[in-house]
């Protein structure tokens, strides 16, 4: 278990440069001396606007995408030097809306975090089964499997990862893992860093998938759950900052 717990929100494609003001705003101003580290993901043409807004505040800024590639002839993708350049800390990679929309595979998803690694940035690599693999008893080889493909290419430096598990049917669903069942994954997740690197508490495993002010503090409370990733409530200033508070406790 992690001391320090990360909150990081995906705004995903949400976002306008007048809402984007108001909401970092609000959280700054609300967080306070929050006793935990706040990261806001957001859109690709948002980061200098919110590096600006963040000045002078704890919260830190992450992409929700990374090119695998460090430059050239790749249409449409954003590199791990550009978002640095940014201000960029944090960028997820492997969303399952990724891996499902954007065909992202188990290898792209490792080459995305070796990517930011090598440019100081830190991955948020997300994993996840669909409810097909959950009701067909799959979770576990799912998640393994994904771990393991990024282990395979990063295992010098698997301790500077952060890991998100998402179950794609917890999405946007309002539809949360139980807290027993996501400590659950945790547990299997740590238990397979352990075998990568000898400190495995080092890593911040995540839990994302409807987390909201209601139900934050028990998932938080779960000794593997170290921070939250989330989506929809972390557009909404006082949801987000309910979820912060509980993770400050
Ligand atoms: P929701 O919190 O909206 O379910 O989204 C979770 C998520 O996908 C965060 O990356």
């Amino acid at each position: 278990m992690t001391q320090h717990k990360l909150i990081a929100g995906n705004w995903k494609m949400n976002g306008s440069l007048a809402a984007n003001e108001q909401l970092v705003r609000a959280i700054a101003q609300g967080m306070g001396d929050a006793n935990c580290t706040v990261a806001m993901c957001v859109p690709a043409p948002y980061p200098e606007q919110v590096n600006r807004l963040r000045s002078g505040t704890k919260i830190e800024l992450g992409a929700q995408d990374v090119s695998r590639h460090e430059q050239g002839a790749y249409t449409g993708e954003v590199s791990a030097p550009m978002l640095r350049e940014f201000g960029v800390r944090y960028a997820i990679v492997g969303h399952s809306e990724r891996r499902q929309y954007h065909g992202e595979t188990d290898e792209a998803v490792a080459d995305k975090a070796k990517a930011a690694l090598a440019h100081g940035i830190t991955p948020i690599v997300c994993v996840g089964e669909t409810l097909a693999e959950r009701e067909a008893g799959r979770t576990q080889d799912v998640v393994k499997r994904q771990m393991a493909a990024v282990i395979h290419v990063n295992g010098h430096c698997i301790s500077e990862i952060v890991v998100a598990y998402e179950p794609v049917w917890a999405i946007g669903t309002g539809r949360t893992a139980t807290s027993e069942q996501a400590q659950e994954v945790h547990a299997l997740l740590r238990a397979q860093l352990k075998a990568a690197t000898p400190h495995p508490e080092r890593v911040h495993i995540l839990y994302g998938g409807s987390m909201n002010a209601a139900n934050a503090a028990s998932l938080l409370a779960q000794p593997d759950v170290d921070g939250g990733l989330i989506g929809g409530a972390s557009l909404k200033a006082p949801d987000f900052l309910q979820i912060i508070a509980a993770a400050s406790r």
